[in-house]
């Protein structure tokens, strides 16, 4: 069965649009997943089909209420009619998340055949919609946007490009930037030479542990200017490779130890 992604909105063209293009538009049209958007007004009860209120207590702006959000997720349960195997869950896009890591979107992928995802709007949601029927809040990032819809579609698309059948390549994501410990190295095509800029000679050369070699450097280095944590955590789980101590003979001369060669297999590998 595909991954299904049904996610509970007040835009949803905003969503249709974004995760009707491109990679995601082609999995969900060759099958390999499902995306439904469902416009939350349309669940309104109230005779104006209002969805928002004042905070009680007071305070500025308006909150989504818990009514027309409750009726959408009923709906969107009885459309997916599954039974109890499916591994299902729900999610809350909002600034006051936990974090999305790619770490956590690789879970994501990996353990739930079905993730409904609830869109914020105006100030927020009443609380009691999101302890009824949310498992997990999550941010984009330490910003704040008008709405949860791009979020939606970046936790979509980020989870989405891990399900089997959704990239031509599946190995692409297990190396790339990131998901490696280290920023992707930079890379080039053709021509060679560019506004009188050269790609650098080693990519020319065919010689595959140096172009490797650096590549590695290339994305160390780059790691460090931009993203110093990233690198450091990094280092801590690729220590330098020991050498190996030569055995004494009992009477041998004694050994001088060589540099060990630079492994780059052993120093996790970076390219796709
Ligand atoms: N809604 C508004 N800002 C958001 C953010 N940073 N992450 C998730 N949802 C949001």
């Amino acid at each position: 069965m595909p991954m299904r992604f049904d996610i509970m909105t007040l835009f949803p063209e905003l969503v249709d649009t974004v995760l009707g293009s491109s990679i995601i538009g082609r999995a969900q049209k060759s099958g390999a997943l499902t995306v439904a958007t469902h416009q939350i007004r349309d669940y309104s009860e109230d005779k104006h089909r209002r969805v928002d209120d004042t905070p009680y207590g007071g305070g500025k702006g308006m909150l989504m209420a818990a009514q027309p959000i409750w009726n959408c997720y009923q709906a969107v349960l009885a459309q997916a009619g599954e039974d109890e195997r499916v591994r299902r869950h729900v999610i809350y896009l909002t600034p006051t998340g936990k974090v999305l890591t790619q770490q956590r979107a690789t879970e994501l992928a990996r353990d739930y055949d079905h993730l409904i995802l609830l869109c914020g709007h105006y100030e927020g949601v009443d609380r009691r919609v999101v302890d009824e029927i949310v498992d997990e809040e999550i941010s984009i990032g330490d910003y704040v946007l008008t709405g949860g819809e791009i979020p939606a579609c970046i936790l979509t698309d980020c989870v989405a490009r891990m399900v089997p059948g959704v990239l031509a390549d599946e190995e692409c994501y297990e190396k790339e930037s990131i998901a490696s410990g280290l920023l992707e190295y930079p890379q080039y095509t053709k021509p060679a030479v560019w506004h009188g800029r050269e790609v650098p000679p080693v990519l020319l050369s065919g010689d595959h542990a140096k172009v490797d070699a650096y590549r590695l450097e290339t994305a160390i280095a780059l790691t460090e200017r931009n993203r110093p944590e990233l690198l450091e955590a990094w280092r801590a789980a690729h220590p330098p490779v020991e050498p190996k101590k030569k055995r004494r003979k009992k009477t041998a001369q004694p050994t001088v130890d060589t540099e060990p060669p630079v492994d780059s297999a052993a120093q996790g590998e970076v390219s796709c």
